[in-house]
């Protein structure tokens, strides 16, 4: 049995018997006005940070929502996109979908805007997504390509790649590790299907998201998820689990490379009224202008420009 095998068995045994805090959610479920979220879906929530940011979600896009779980992100998404098939939920596990498909029932008797076909549940999998190229608006996924092992997360982030329109986004919600997870846990397949072992350090995730062509990288939230302690987990100190939430632009990566936007400022305090680099970065004196990573390094060089630290919480605006 592979270990996408034993990932797909152990979520039919959890879509028939729901586990709460299963992936140790790190973010208390999105609360909108008027939206009712069934007890079951509620129990069922799978992720491990959110993938829904409203910002993201004007013009009542077309979104492909990878691993459906008990459904909860879709309904959340379809808060947004209230209409017939906006939201296309994928999961190659009949019990989840089966799951899903009852929550989402019951949503529609809790809910009067939502009508359950406002999700459409495909059987399907990460990586041969059954839909079109360049046919959806927002590709999401929470907690479902960090148990993915590399070439299989490339695949996977190709196909989502694949199906975004030009400027799309996609929105990820996963575990990542302060240093690198040893062997012998990366190998252990239940571990892995937990969210606890498959986990990549910031800058291999970062490196396989520029790696499949996305230009631009937004970091929405960044936290502690979960410890694996030395005893337990037989290792020589404790590893520090972290759940990072992005949002990645299909949008052509610039000659001097991907844009990272991780909360940075510059903030020109020279002599003058105002700062301009002559590469498209104009700067006030006195006000913090967000800067991507790469910019912040550039400008950061300049004695008159102070550059302020990554706060994990960019939510747009900015430089670029
Ligand atoms: C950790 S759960 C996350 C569920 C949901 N995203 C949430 O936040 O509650 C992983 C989900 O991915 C599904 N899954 C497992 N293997 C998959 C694959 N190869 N492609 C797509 N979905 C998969 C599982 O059935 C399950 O619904």
């Amino acid at each position: 049995m592979t270990y996408l095998d034993a990932t797909a068995q152990f979520y039919a045994d959890v879509a028939t018997t729901p586990e709460v805090g299963l992936c140790c959610v790190q973010s208390s479920p999105l609360i909108m006005p008027g939206l009712v979220i069934p007890d079951r879906m509620q129990a069922m929530n799978y992720g491990c940070g959110t993938t829904v940011h409203p910002a993201e979600l004007a013009g009542e896009p077309a979104i492909a929502y990878v691993g459906v779980g008990g459904g909860l992100e879709a309904l959340q998404f379809s808060y947004f996109s209230r209409r017939r098939g906006a939201v296309v939920a994928i999961d190659p596990v009949d019990e989840m979908r089966q799951a899903a498909a009852e929550n989402l029932a019951e949503a529609a008797t809790l809910n009067d805007w939502f009508e359950a076909d406002f999700v459409t549940l495909l059987a399907g999998d990460a990586f041969a997504l059954p839909l079109p190229d360049a046919s959806v608006d927002v590709v999401a996924q929470n907690c479902l390509f960090n148990i993915f092992e590399p070439a299989d997360l490339m695949r996977a982030l190709g196909e989502a790649y694949r199906v975004l329109k030009p400027g799309g986004r996609l929105i990820m919600s996963d575990p990542i590790a302060t240093r690198p997870i040893p062997l012998h846990l990366q190998q252990d397949d239940r571990l892995r299907a937990l969210c606890l072992s498959g986990a990549l350090t910031y800058d291999d995730y970062m490196q396989h998201l520029i790696g499949t062509g996305f230009g631009q990288i937004e970091v929405r939230a960044r936290r502690p998820y979960r410890l694996l302690d030395a005893a337990q987990y037989n290792l020589d100190q404790h590893l520090l689990l972290e759940s990072l939430d992005t949002v990645s632009f299909k949008i052509a990566i610039a000659p001097d490379g991907a844009c990272i936007f991780t909360g940075k400022t510059a903030v020109y305090a020279g002599a003058g009224a105002s700062f301009d680099d002559k590469a498209g970065h104009y700067l006030l004196k006195g006000v913090p202008t967000a800067v991507c990573d790469k910019t912040a390094k550039h400008l950061g060089t300049h004695p008159d420009v102070l550059v302020t630290g990554s706060t994990w919480h960019y939510d747009g605006g900015g430089c670029c």
